[in-house]
């Protein structure tokens, strides 16, 4: 499973990127409009950061503008992917990017029937919001389920399934049992993932043992030392 860095925060990214553990980011408007940054200044910088796909999202909502808007964000660096929202006028300009060899990720899916039309769009990622759904009451999980089983009919099918809005550690393991290919985390997710207690009591246990042997791996032997 790949996981994607779902922020513009520079910091984080550079941060998390440093653990060798990230795959690429994902960015919307929203997260660029808290870096109170350039946007098109950040997508640059994230992108030489990343090496992996790195989405930026169009604003327009009608096809023309879209385009120009795709293209424009397309020539920023190799590693962009244009995010285009699940609407008519999105598939039609993610069509005209895929042809042109552009990757996209169709982002605000929220039901099969719109992750199908992703792909009929020759979409790069569709982006399902589980998170979301969660919050009303619908099992974001099971639409996750849903079009990995409806992609997984179609072996010639490019477009992988990018899970988004996801709120916390579950989600990403849930996610990978289904075999979604990838997971744009929050970066506390991702810290989150880390964490078990179990793990902190017996690294302390290892260490004050280890303590008591007067040993050190790269240097002499304390005993040896005397
Ligand atoms: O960036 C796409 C998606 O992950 C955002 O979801 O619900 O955290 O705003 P949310």
């Amino acid at each position: 499973m790949k996981f994607f860095i779902d922020t513009a925060d520079l910091a984080e990214i550079r941060d998390l990127a440093a653990t060798g553990l990230v795959d690429g980011v994902t960015t919307n408007p929203s997260l660029v409009a808290k870096t109170g940054r350039d946007f098109l200044e950040v997508v640059r910088e994230i992108c030489a950061l990343v090496p992996g796909p790195v989405s930026a999202e169009v604003t327009a909502t009608e096809h023309a503008m879209m385009l120009a808007e795709g293209r424009k964000l397309a020539k920023l660096a190799r590693n962009v992917a244009i995010k285009v929202p699940l609407t008519p006028d999105g598939l039609k300009t993610c069509r005209a990017l895929a042809n042109e060899g552009t990757m996209v990720n169709v982002t605000l899916c929220f039901s099969a029937a719109q992750a199908l039309l992703a792909a009929k769009a020759g979409a790069s990622f569709v982006s399902p919001f589980v998170g979301r759904l969660d919050d009303v009451g619908t099992d974001g999980m099971s639409l996750i389920r849903d079009i990995v089983q409806i992609y997984r009919n179609y072996p010639g099918l490019k477009t992988e399934v990018l899970v988004a809005s996801i709120r916390h550690p579950i989600h990403v393991v849930e996610a990978a049992k289904l075999g979604a290919h990838v997971g744009t985390l929050p970066p506390s997710v991702l810290r989150q993932m880390f964490q078990h207690p179990l793990t902190d009591k017996g690294l302390a246990a290892f260490l004050a043992d280890w303590a008591k042997t007067g040993q050190s791996i790269l240097g002499e032997t304390k005993a040896a030392a005397e």
